[in-house]
């Protein structure tokens, strides 16, 4: 889109709320970043308007095509690496990634989950943390490594679980902040001032701590 940044392809799978903020984010300048392509492995995913009508190309790779999730895999890290990404960022993807997979993009590959991770893995996060009494709630913007929602964390957002919370109120709150923090961590390894070392985040050539922080 921008020309001479770093080429991101993002995969979503359903609403699409954050590649809108990282689209976003992009048209404002704060990326800089080639947004070279969305896939989906959902063709009814919302997010596929978005991309289409900011101008970025939108495929859909169908998972259900694909007899096993190797073949699955395979076909989507082809349609990726066609448009030469420097980063693939996981924005709302439901599917797990094979070993192979995750090792091909080693460093280059972030996510976005909604918990102050390392609690809450998995889904219904929202409503786990009611129900456990947590106090604090949050999202966490990791690199992907073969722990699901188990990468070195980049940064974590914090918000207040409210006694009257319903899992949708404390969704959209703490989807206010995905829409802060994705972006923001993108665009920290857009200027290269982001990287994985050996397992570690390493931000402006400082480790980055694993837990406690906030955007
Ligand atoms: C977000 O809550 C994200 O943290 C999780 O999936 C949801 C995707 O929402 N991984 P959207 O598709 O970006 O609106």
């Amino acid at each position: 889109m921008t020309g001479a940044g770093k080429r991101l392809v993002v995969l979503i799978s359903g609403r699409g709320s954050n590649l809108q903020a990282i689209i976003e984010a992009n048209r404002q300048g704060r990326l800089r970043a080639d947004l070279a392509a969305v896939i989906s492995n959902n063709s009814g995913a919302a997010g596929l308007r978005y991309a289409r009508d900011a101008g970025i190309p939108a495929e859909v790779i169908d998972h259900r095509a694909f007899s096993t999730r190797e073949a699955f895999d395979d076909a989507l890290q082809q349609a990726i690496d066609r448009h030469r990404p420097d980063l693939v960022v996981l924005a709302g993807f439901m599917r797990i990634l094979g070993r192979r997979f995750i090792d091909h993009y080693v460093g280059r590959m972030i996510n976005i989950h909604p918990s102050l991770l390392p609690r809450f893995t998995g889904l219904n996060t929202h409503r786990r943390a009611i129900e456990a009494g947590a106090r604090e709630h949050g999202a966490t913007v990791h690199f992907v490594t073969h722990d699901v929602d188990g990468g070195p964390h980049i940064i974590q957002a914090r918000v207040p679980v409210l006694p009257d919370d319903t899992p949708e109120s404390l969704a959209q709150r703490v989807l206010e902040q995905e829409h802060r923090i994705f972006p923001l961590a993108i665009s920290w390894f857009c200027q290269n001032r982001l990287s994985l070392h050996n397992g570690k985040v390493l931000l402006d050539r400082a480790i980055r701590p694993e837990q406690g922080l906030s955007g």
